[in-house]
C-alpha cells in the first residue's frame, strides 16, 4: 500500500500524484493534510505517514513538503523508517537499491509533478540489492 502524506506546501503536489495513482488503479491512502492554507504543521504528517507505513513491511510512504527537508528530518526520527528526499531519478533508484528506502520525499515547492511522477515509477519499481548494503543498513 502506498501512504501519501504532506503538509500544506506540498499539498498540491501530493493532489497531482494522487490523479496519477487513480489512472493507474493504484490504492494510496491520503493521512493529510486536506488543503492548501498554512497553518499545519510537517512533523504532524510525517508522525501520521509513518504510522500507517509501519503497519505492513511492504507499505511504502510518500511524503511531501516545501523543500522535502522538514519531512525527511521527522520521518527518519523514527528508528524503523528510512525515508530519502530524492530530487532525480538517479537518487531514487539508489535510496531503494542501496538505501531500501521505505519512504520517498519530494519538495513539493521546487519539483513539478511530471518529474515527480517519474521519481515515483522509479522509486516504486526499484528492489534492494542486499548485500554490502544490507550490512549496513544493520548499522543504523
Ligand atoms: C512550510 O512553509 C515549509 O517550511 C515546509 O513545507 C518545509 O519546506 C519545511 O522544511
Amino acid at each position: 500500500m502506498i501512504i501519501l502524506a504532506s503538509d500544506h506546501a506540498g499539498y498540491l503536489l501530493k493532489e497531482e500524484l494522487k490523479k496519477f495513482f487513480n489512472k493507474e488503479n493504484i490504492i494510496a491512502i491520503d493521512v493529510g493534510c486536506y488543503s492548501r492554507e498554512a497553518g499545519d504543521d510537517y512533523p504532524d504528517f510525517a508522525k501520521a505517514g509513518n504510522a500507517k507505513v509501519l503497519e505492513d513491511s511492504r507499505n511504502v510512504g510518500i511524503y511531501i513538503c516545501g523543500t522535502g527537508n522538514g519531512m525527511v528530518i521527522s520521518a527518519n526520527r523514527n528508528p524503523k523508517i528510512r525515508a530519502a528526499l530524492c530530487t532525480s531519478t538517479q537518487v531514487a533508484a539508489l535510496a531503494r537499491g542501496h538505501n531500501d528506502a521505505n519512504v520517498l520525499i519530494l519538495p513539493g515547492r521546487y519539483m513539478k509533478p511530471r518529474k515527480a511522477i517519474k521519481i515515483v515509477k522509479v522509486f516504486l519499481t526499484t528492489d534492494f540489492e542486499g548485500g554490502r548494503h544490507a550490512r549496513r543498513i544493520k548499522k543504523l
